[in-house]
């Protein structure tokens, strides 16, 4: 997970309460053209044709194996496209990684846990050649916001192996957002945590987006916790990805399509929207109900 490490080292001094994607252009943060993508010689999905603001929050939604991880690897220019473009913060996909915060699916296995928390959001700026160079004020400065941020700061001196999975999972967050990026992006960070860890998370990842004007994409299942700061979504659908502003996407019948199950929306008085899985009605129900 440290492609981008070595490109942001270089601008390690940007601590995380700077400027951030503040004072950026209204620009799209990632625009996808007639892009397409193979693995294995299989087309995963195709003609991907869409724009996502800067400062919004995305979630990619779509069951196993449609390509949600995929996607975000695209942007990464990890995985190439077979075909298309994908421009990311103004650059070629993979051009401005320097500015891209990455948790990934697997980060919990992709980590040392022999270190320490502290070590390990410092990683997120100088990659994995710590120790060999010194720590500047300035890198300890950021990883402590980060810390701050995440709300692992009092354990910034515990090895990651003495952590509950929901605290690597704050780590794997700190690590990526410690170096200032403008967009940050995250596979399924909500699964595995309890629903108070979900809930801290969220929040993290509302104030990231609110105050510091981050750009997020997420990958999830469940929208539901999503739902008060998600501003579109992603959802792959039939082999091809599409995007909607919220509200377009909130509709029962393309949800229950996408989920392979059947879904409904429901609109709390208060205004909050859930989505609830729903027992498929017969269709004399159905019938008793509307005329009801
Ligand atoms: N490293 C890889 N090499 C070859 N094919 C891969 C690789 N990783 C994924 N694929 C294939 O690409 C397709 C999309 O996988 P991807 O991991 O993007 O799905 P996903 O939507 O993230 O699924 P999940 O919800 O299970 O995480 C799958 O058919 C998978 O078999
Ligand atoms: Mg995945």
């Amino acid at each position: 997970m440290h492609h981008n490490h070595a490109e942001r080292a270089s601008s390690a001094a940007a601590s995380l309460a700077a400027t951030s994607a503040i004072g950026q252009s209204d620009e799209p943060c990632i625009e996808f053209v007639d892009a397409a993508v193979q693995r294995n010689g299989r087309t995963v999905w195709s003609q991907g044709s869409f724009s996502i603001p800067s400062r919004s929050v995305t979630a990619i939604v779509g069951t196993n194996g449609t390509g949600k991880t995929t996607m975000l690897k695209t942007e990464l220019g990890l995985v190439p496209l077979s075909h298309g473009k994908v421009h990311v913060l103004g650059c070629r996909a993979g051009q401005a990684n320097g500015r891209i915060g990455y948790v990934p699916q697997s980060y919990s296995s992709e980590m040392d846990s022999s270190i320490t928390v502290a070590q390990s959001v410092l990683l997120g700026l100088t990659g994995t050649s710590f120790g060999i160079h010194m720590t500047s004020r300035s890198q300890m400065h950021a990883c402590c916001e980060a810390m701050e941020f995440t709300g692992i700061l009092d354990r910034s001196q515990m090895r990651l192996s003495e952590l509950s999975g929901g605290q690597r999972q704050r780590v794997a967050i700190a690590q990526a957002l410690v170096g200032d990026p403008s967009l940050l992006m995250l596979d399924e960070p909500l699964a595995n945590l309890d629903l108070a860890s979900q809930k801290a998370t969220v929040q993290v990842l509302s104030r990231l987006n609110s105050e510091l004007g981050m750009t997020i994409q997420i990958v999830a299942h469940d929208l539901n916790m999503l739902l008060p700061m998600l501003t579109g979504a992603v959802y792959l659908l039939d082999g091809h990805p599409h995007y909607a502003a919220m509200g377009d996407v909130l509709d029962a019948e393309l949800l229950t399509h996408l989920y392979g199950t059947n879904v409904q929306v429901v609109t709390t008085p208060q205004g909050d929207m859930f989505v609830t899985p729903h027992a498929k009605m017969k269709t004399d129900e159905v019938a008793k109900e509307s005329s009801a």
